[in-house]
Parts: C-alpha cells; structure tokens; sequence
C-alpha cells in the first residue's frame, strides 16, 4: 500500500473480530515499531502483547470503567450539540462502546511501556508538560498502526488505562522504572475498518516564518 494512502485512512477502528492474527503479521508489525527513531537511538520503550484471556477479561472491566467515566459528559451533552457534531459525537460513542463491550475478545492488547531514564527529556524543566520524551514511543506506535493499516488488521491507539496504571503494573509484572503511555488493541475489523478521515486542512496546521502567518 502507497504510504499516503496509508496515513490518509488510518482511521481509529474500535469493532475488531476475535480471530487470531497470524504470528508472521505480526512479526511484521513489530519489526516496524522497532523501526522508529527514537532521542539518542536508546530505543526507550517496550511492547507486551498480551493475549492471556484472564487477563484481557480485566483490562475490558478496567477500561469500560474508564470508557464510562471519560464519556459521562459527552454523552449528556449530545442534545445540545449542533446536529453534526451531535451525529459524528454518536458514532464514535457507539463503535467506543462496542470496543469497552468487547476489548476482552480482541485478539491481543498491545501495551506500550517506556523507561525515562533511557530518555534525555530535554523540556522537563520549562514549567509546563513534558512532551519530549513522548516522541520517543510515539514514534514507534504510529509505525505499529501504519503497519497494521497495511496488513489490513483494525487498530485504534488508547490511553484511558494509564489512569490504572498501578494495577497494569501489577497485571503484567512491569518493573521498577518502567511506566505504560498506550494501550492498542489490534485485530481484523468487524466492518469496513479503515477508511476516510476528517482533520484540519493543511493551511489552518502550517504557518511560514511566524506563528499564524500565512502557509501560502
Ligand atoms: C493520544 C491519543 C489518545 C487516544 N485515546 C483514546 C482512548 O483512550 N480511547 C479511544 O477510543 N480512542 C482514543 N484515541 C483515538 C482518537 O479518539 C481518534 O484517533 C480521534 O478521535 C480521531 O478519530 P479517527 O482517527 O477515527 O478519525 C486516542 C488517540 C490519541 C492520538
């Protein structure tokens, strides 16, 4: 698949089927996480997949919990939304939901881990969020969906468990000065899967020379 092509539809998809995924997919789809660049190339991140239904079954418990909470407002604001925004608000609410239902059935969880020691987080000093060290795993991560846009399996990227980060530690036996930053669950799409997406034009995203000023 030609890489915009890729990038240009790699939708959030939250319905995925339980069927297995073939071990070399994704030998593939780690080799390109592996890939990514990361500060100093000290490659601070590491990936468990996790497959062990038990396990799965508490990872929906916990996210569906989270899922509920992050959605409360929304959901009782939707009468007040313009219609679009009301509609396009549904439709994410409803593939979510189906995703908190069923995240126990997907194949594999992928859980992003990251070690800051490994990393030289050059701005977590400025008084205001650190975002540096972020880009050494994210990097990786969006290697790992673009992999699995290609490989045609469905794959949306997740951070309410970082709110249960303790009891993921504990589940997966993470070490000391390990941390978790996403959580992606992957598996052949239930519908259509990846697709069109709606994002800001080019020229409301680039400026030239100053902040705001004209990209063209
Ligand atoms: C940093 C980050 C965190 C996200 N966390 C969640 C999440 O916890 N649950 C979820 O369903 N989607 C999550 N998403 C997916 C976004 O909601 C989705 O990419 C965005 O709404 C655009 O949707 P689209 O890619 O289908 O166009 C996250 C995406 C990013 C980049």
């Amino acid at each position: 698949m030609d890489i915009y092509e890729a990038m240009g539809s790699l939708r959030a998809v939250r319905r995925l089927k339980p069927d297995p995924i073939p071990d070399d997919v994704m030998d593939r789809v780690f080799q390109a996480a592996a890939w990514a660049p990361t500060g100093g190339n000290t490659q601070p991140f590491r990936i468990i997949t996790v497959k062990d239904r038990a396990k799965m079954a508490v990872f929906q418990q916990m996210y569906s919990e989270e899922w509920a909470t992050y959605t409360s407002a929304m959901r009782k604001g939707l009468d007040q939304m313009p219609d679009a925004q009301r509609a396009s608000s549904r439709k994410m609410l409803k593939a979510g939901d189906y995703l908190a239902d069923h995240m126990g059935d997907t194949p594999q969880l992928l859980v992003f881990c990251f070690n800051p020691k490994m990393m030289a987080i050059t701005d977590s000093d400025l008084g205001r969020p650190s975002i540096v060290g972020g880009g050494s795993v994210y990097t990786a991560v969006q290697n790992l969906m673009l992999a699995c846009r290609t490989e045609g399996l469905g794959c949306v990227l997740t951070t309410l468990l970082c709110f249960r980060e303790s009891e993921v530690r504990e589940l997966l036996d993470i070490p000391e000065n390990w941390f978790t930053c996403a959580h992606i669950p992957i598996g052949y799409p239930v519908l259509k899967g990846h697709g069109p997406i709606s994002r800001r034009s080019v020229d409301k995203m680039v400026y030239t020379d100053t902040f705001g000023q004209a990209y063209r």
